[in-house]
């Protein structure tokens, strides 16, 4: 038996799809149309190909976009003063700033100097913090992304055992505090864990989150579980040309597990479909 593949490319279809009756209802009663800013520093190629994106699926929800772009010898006064702008912004309910950020300036500072209300990534300490004790919080994209599809697949997640290999403070961390408030036993994962093989091997829901291409392999997966794959990693081919892969071995873990994401087209599509979700968020709360 081979596994259900869990289609995130049509779930965050539908995500968008919602979302963008949200706005229209907003615009047509509360003359509200929520605002996204996504600010990017230098000329990363991935980064460049994620802003895009973002900006174009922001504009198709009909909400307004805003993209700010800082050459990569910008200082970290240029971009605090961006992030003050935006904080100060009435037409701006959502700020995203793009990482990585160039050595110069420290991402820990910019992320603070964002508005918690405004904070779209759910990555200020204010909303770590909220959301780690069970208050209102913005919650990182990517994890909950990850919780809205494992819900779909299996409901209730209450008692399940939950294994996160990867400890960012991005998805790891975040995705694991999700699945504690959703019940899970949950354990996270790391490059120092002893016989990693055998902890995923306990996992009903198992999430890779290293970006490490195809670490996870097939006999590490237990029968049946649910294996999210949040990596994306560009690799060359015998032939010279390059794909995307994950950080699940994907065709031995087909053969094992009971469903499991593809990449591409799992859980990347629905990162974006969670941030427009958090801007429409974000806009009601501070409207009232
Ligand atoms: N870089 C890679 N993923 C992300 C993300 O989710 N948010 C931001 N701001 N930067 C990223």
């Amino acid at each position: 038996m081979t596994a259900d593949i869990i289609d995130g490319k049509a779930f965050a279809a539908q995500v968008r799809e919602r979302v963008g009756r949200q706005v229209a209802v907003l615009k047509a009663e509360s003359k509200l149309t929520p605002g996204l800013a996504v600010v990017l520093v230098g000329e990363d190629p991935a980064s460049k190909v994620y802003v895009r994106n973002k900006g174009k699926s922001t504009a198709e929800a009909g909400m307004k976009s805003e993209e700010i772009r800082l050459e990569a010898s910008a200082t970290q006064e240029e971009v605090l003063e961006v992030v003050t702008r935006l904080n100060e912004d009435p037409s701006i309910h959502g700020i995203l700033v793009q990482l990585p950020l160039p050595k110069q300036v420290d991402e820990m500072a910019v992320l603070d100097a964002i508005d918690p209300a405004k904070d779209v990534d759910g990555f200020h300490v204010i909303n770590t913090g909220r959301q780690a004790v069970g208050l209102p919080a913005m919650v990182p994209c990517t994890p909950l992304g990850c919780i809205m599809m494992l819900k779909d697949k299996l409901g209730e997640l209450s008692g399940l055992n939950a294994v996160v290999v990867g400890r960012s403070n991005i998805v790891g961390k975040p995705m694991a505090s999700l699945l504690l408030a959703e019940s899970c036993t949950v354990t996270i994962a790391h490059s120092r864990t002893k016989d990693l093989p055998s902890v995923c091997r306990n996992a009903d829901i198992l999430v890779a989150a290293v970006g490490r291409p195809e670490m996870i392999r097939g006999d590490w997966v237990k029968p049946g579980a649910t294996v999210i794959d949040v990596g994306i990693n560009r690799i060359e081919k015998d032939d010279g040309k390059t794909k995307l892969v994950g950080d699940v071995c994907f065709s031995e873990a087909v053969e094992i597990a009971g469903a499991i994401t593809p990449v591409p087209g799992g859980v990347g599509p629905m990162t974006i479909a969670c941030l427009l979700a958090n801007t429409v968020t974000a806009a009601c709360r501070q409207a009232g």
